[in-house]
């Protein structure tokens, strides 16, 4: 047994804020990005304010049975007419960096053609808010609210919304050229191509087939090469671009070499349509006979496009799929879950903390990125209600020292793991789940717009302050 000396050991002297050597009592390297995140239609609200056109959320949600509780971006948290004093509360917890992205539909309310100056005028406000509060921002362009105007015609199944968006990220780029150093072109591919057009379970609820999902995937792909090439073009100097992926996350059972293989090879397969075809400039071999006759349609220069070089690869990352070497010769195994595996209220999200060690090692491993942030991480709940002032949510506050604990484990191994932003800054509108299921780290109450912070925003004001895993 212990001798209970050991425990009462005088404890290290701590390091100065932002001082702290690697290594020293989990602390970050000095350059670490500690940030949260959001995104347009889930917390601005003002749905059809100042010229806004309707976006494919603000049509799907109203379609009876496709959101919980048939809840609809309008109001959200009103973060349209009060970003003033969520950026207040951001600055007094010691947040420093904010991912927001740009209403697509408040630009240009037809998708295309004239731009809607009091969109523009709404931006120009809150990134002067920020900057007042000390706020840097990373922006989005594309955060799955395209104008309805463009799902009209065609939506992701056309080219037309390819030349849309190449337009609106050159206005975007240049409109806020001074503000904004920090672009990120689309984000989750995977979910509003797949999920919008192959199971029809987020906006627009479209059932098409693999060939015209598979479509879709490559006009995404198109955009994100735009927003780099409006950043390059237009961005100014210090100006750095990336894409936000949901990749998919191999984690070996346990730590072997052969398992670790195993994990890689199916992080390759799985990843293929997005990170694998950027990284290789084109579909690779493997993807190409997976998909066959339902390969998407690539026109000359495509990937001269989509392949433009980056500054960084951004990763949400929540939850992972458990992977093993495979038996008679396979490369690999994948185990599901059990029904009693724990996870959050989110039915997705398996409670797999090392998913953020494997997701960002084998990014950096197998498309040889030298900058990866995590640009989203968080969990969601049901029903935190606020009582004595006070939201508990112990659950969120060890969720996230878990996960914090792997980023700092992957920066120990070398991974060039450079920045991470929670998901949420406050509770929002999560798409089809509606309002019912939380991932902020300050409560919002609905009805009234009040905003409290949880137990785990002063955790994370605390680890961002001390910068160490507390
Ligand atoms: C991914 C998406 O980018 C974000 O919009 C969503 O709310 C979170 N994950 C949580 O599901």
């Amino acid at each position: 047994a212990l001798a209970p000396a050991a425990f009462a050991a005088t404890p290290p002297k701590r390091p100065a804020p932002g001082a702290a050597p690697l290594g020293y009592a989990s602390a970050f390297p000095a350059d670490f990005v500690f940030g949260v995140a959001a995104a347009s239609a889930q917390l601005e609200g003002a749905a059809f304010e100042d010229g806004k056109g309707e976006s494919v959320w603000d049509r799907f949600s109203r379609i009876p049975g496709k959101v919980h509780n048939g809840d609809t971006p309008d109001v959200a948290c009103d973060h349209y007419h009060r970003f003033d004093e969520d950026f207040a509360l951001m600055a007094s917890l010691g947040i420093k960096t904010y991912r927001l992205s740009i209403a697509w539909p408040r630009i240009y309310p037809n998708g295309d053609g004239e731009v809607n100056p009091k969109g523009l005028d709404f931006y120009r406000r809150l990134f002067a808010s920020m900057k007042k509060h000390g706020i840097e921002p990373w922006v989005t362009m594309f955060h799955w609210d395209l104008p309805q105007a463009l799902e009209d015609r065609g939506g992701w199944t056309s080219r037309v919304t390819v030349d849309a968006f190449g337009r609106y990220a050159d206005t975007i780029v240049k409109a806020f050229a001074q503000d904004v150093k920090h672009w990120i072109t689309l984000n989750e591919i995977l979910c509003f191509t797949l999920l919008g057009y192959g199971t029809g379970t987020k906006a627009p609820g479209r059932k098409e087939s693999p060939k015209v999902v598979n479509q879709t995937y490559h006009h995404a792909l198109l955009c994100h090469g735009h927003g780099v090439r409006a950043v390059r073009q237009f961005g100014g100097k210090g100006a750095i671009v990336g894409l936000t992926d949901n990749c998919a996350v191999a984690v070996p059972v346990t730590e072997t070499p052969a398992n670790i293989a195993a994990a890689k090879a199916w992080f390759e397969d799985r990843n293929a349509q997005v990170l694998g075809a950027i990284h290789a400039g084109k579909y690779t071999a493997n993807f190409l006979a997976r998909v066959g006759a339902d390969a998407p349609d690539v026109q000359p220069g495509d990937f001269g496009l989509i392949s433009l070089p980056t500054d960084f690869l951004g990763l949400n990352i929540y939850s992972a799929t458990y992977v093993r070497a495979g038996r008679n010769g396979a490369a690999y195994e994948s185990l599901p879950h059990p029904t009693n595996y724990p996870r959050a209220d989110s039915v997705w999200l398996r409670l797999v903390p090392q998913c953020i060690y494997w997701g960002t090692r084998l990014a950096a491993e197998c498309y040889g990125h030298k900058a990866v942030y995590i640009t989203e991480n968080g969990c969601g709940y049901d029903d935190e209600p606020v009582v004595n002032g006070e939201v508990l949510d112990l659950h969120r506050r060890d969720y996230l020292r878990g996960h914090l604990r792997e980023a700092h484990r992957a920066i120990g191994d070398g991974v060039p793991l450079k920045g991470y932003f929670l998901w949420s800054f406050i509770d929002n509108y999560e798409w089809e789940d509606g309002y019912q299921r939380r991932f902020g780290i300050v409560h919002c109450d609905y009805q009234t717009q009040v905003r409290t912070p949880k137990l785990s925003a002063h955790y994370y004001s605390d680890v961002i302050r001390e910068r160490r895993i507390l």
